[in-house]
């Protein structure tokens, strides 16, 4: 049996080496292949931060051209996927929906299984980067009784995903380029993130050697809970309930209650112990967003803001270092942009696909990992006689 550490929750595990992303969670630092997330976010774009997630360099113009082609080519999901949608009942989750469809294309695309064969790998790569939007557009159309878009390839990648979502056959999609913008700026802060739950899943599930399309799908699975990617949902929810500032205190007092198990939802952070770097970029961007569209004093932003403010003078969340995370005022922006709240967790799971891929790619071309296989601390009975079904009391 020999030795092992108990260590639950992974609070003090390495689980693998990596050179993707690096944080440094009591500075507040999180930097991609080396550059920091603010100055991708202010200067880069989604297509060459998934770029240089999976290839380590940021590309040259050439390269980016050469990749967003590449990337185009895969948009389209099989046309029998179209029929699987409608096996869901239409107020099904659209997380529940996306669950299914990505694992599910482990039976469309036979000629990208092969884990051992690199050329397979960066197909199947390029095929989930592409398809994401194009399966996270058709689960919101499903659900509001819309006929699916095809992805229009001449777009970005934000703005095809936006024309998907809202744009209908009967008529001409008028892209709105500060939308187009913010949706890009959001991929890009949620990309990747080193070795969260999410990711962990993807990386355990693919050390068995399961092909890459049935990993993601469990990254998914992974994400979609509130003390992970579901937060954004939660956290627009909690605002909701909440109303108005004046009942911030009573909430608040139920946070810190004991026997109250009420969490304040995008606050807290298993690694940032000083500020999550996502959310200062978020809440400006949330700022700017607004003030383009022309949103005057949203009362749900002015809100989180009360709420911030409060919290950060308070001795419960200072004394446990509690902080705004990425989540808190994401849904805010989604929300201006008109993105349905149960959608929000599912553009969490188009964005962190790329920091997925580039992890699983990571961790099959590591020679030194092996399949993951954690021990446990047994505290059940001892070995005992066996009762027969007449003497079972
Ligand atoms: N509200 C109130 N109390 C909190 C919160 C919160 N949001 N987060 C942590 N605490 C308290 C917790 O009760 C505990 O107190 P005590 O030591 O007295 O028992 C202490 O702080 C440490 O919390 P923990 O749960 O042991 O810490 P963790 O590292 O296991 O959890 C977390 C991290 C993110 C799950 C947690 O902070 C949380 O539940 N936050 C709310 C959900 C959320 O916003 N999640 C998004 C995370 S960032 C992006 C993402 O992954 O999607």
């Amino acid at each position: 049996t020999g030795m092992f550490t108990y260590d639950p929750g992974f609070t003090s595990t390495g689980s693998c080496e990596s050179k993707i992303t690096y944080i440094d969670g009591d500075q507040g630092i999180l930097l991609h292949r080396g550059y920091n997330i603010a100055d991708l976010a202010e200067r880069s774009d989604f297509m060459e931060v998934a770029y240089l997630l999976l290839n380590g360099e940021l590309p040259t113009a050439d390269e980016k051209a050469e990749f967003i082609h590449t990337i185009s080519r895969h948009t389209m999901v099989h046309e029998q996927i179209t029929t699987f949608y409608r096996g869901f009942r239409r107020d099904a989750h659209p997380m529940a929906v996306c669950c299914g469809v990505v694992g599910a294309l482990s039976a469309f695309y036979h000629d990208s299984l092969d884990i051992n064969d690199p050329q397979q790998r960066m197909i199947a790569s390029h095929r989930l980067i592409a398809k994401m939007p194009t399966i996270a557009a058709m689960a919101y159309k499903y659900s509001v009784g819309q006929p699916f878009m095809y992805p229009q390839n001449n777009l970005s990648y934000a703005g095809n995903f936006l024309r998907m979502m809202f744009g209908v056959p009967a008529e001409e999609y008028v892209m709105n380029p500060v939308i187009e913008k913010a949706m890009d700026r959001i991929l890009m802060l949620h990309a990747d993130h080193e070795q969260n739950a999410s990711t962990s899943t993807v990386r355990l599930a693919g050390s068995s050697g399961a092909n890459p399309f049935a990993c993601i799908a469990a990254g998914i699975a992974s994400l979609w809970g509130p003390s992970h990617g579901g937060a954004n949902e939660a956290v627009l929810n909690m605002l909701q309930h909440i109303g108005d500032k004046k009942n911030i205190p009573a909430f608040l007092s139920r946070v810190k209650d004991k026997n109250d198990h009420t969490r304040l939802m995008g606050f807290g952070h298993r690694v940032y112990k000083n500020y999550d770097p996502r959310a200062t970029v978020m809440r400006k961007t949330c700022h700017e967003v607004l003030a383009s569209l022309g949103i005057k004093g949203d009362p749900l932003l002015d809100l989180a803001m009360e709420m911030e403010q409060i919290a950060l003078k308070d001795d419960y969340f200072v004394s446990k270092k509690l902080y705004p995370n990425v989540d808190f005022y994401s849904g805010i922006i989604f929300r201006a942009i008109g993105i349905p709240v149960t959608m929000f967790t599912v553009l969490f799971a188009v964005a962190r696909t790329t920091g997925w891929i580039a992890q699983w790619r990571e961790m099959i071309e590591d020679p030194q990992s092996k399949i993951g296989r954690p021990r446990q601390l047994y505290t059940g009975l001892t070995e005992r006689p066996y009762v027969p079904i007449h003497a079972r009391k």
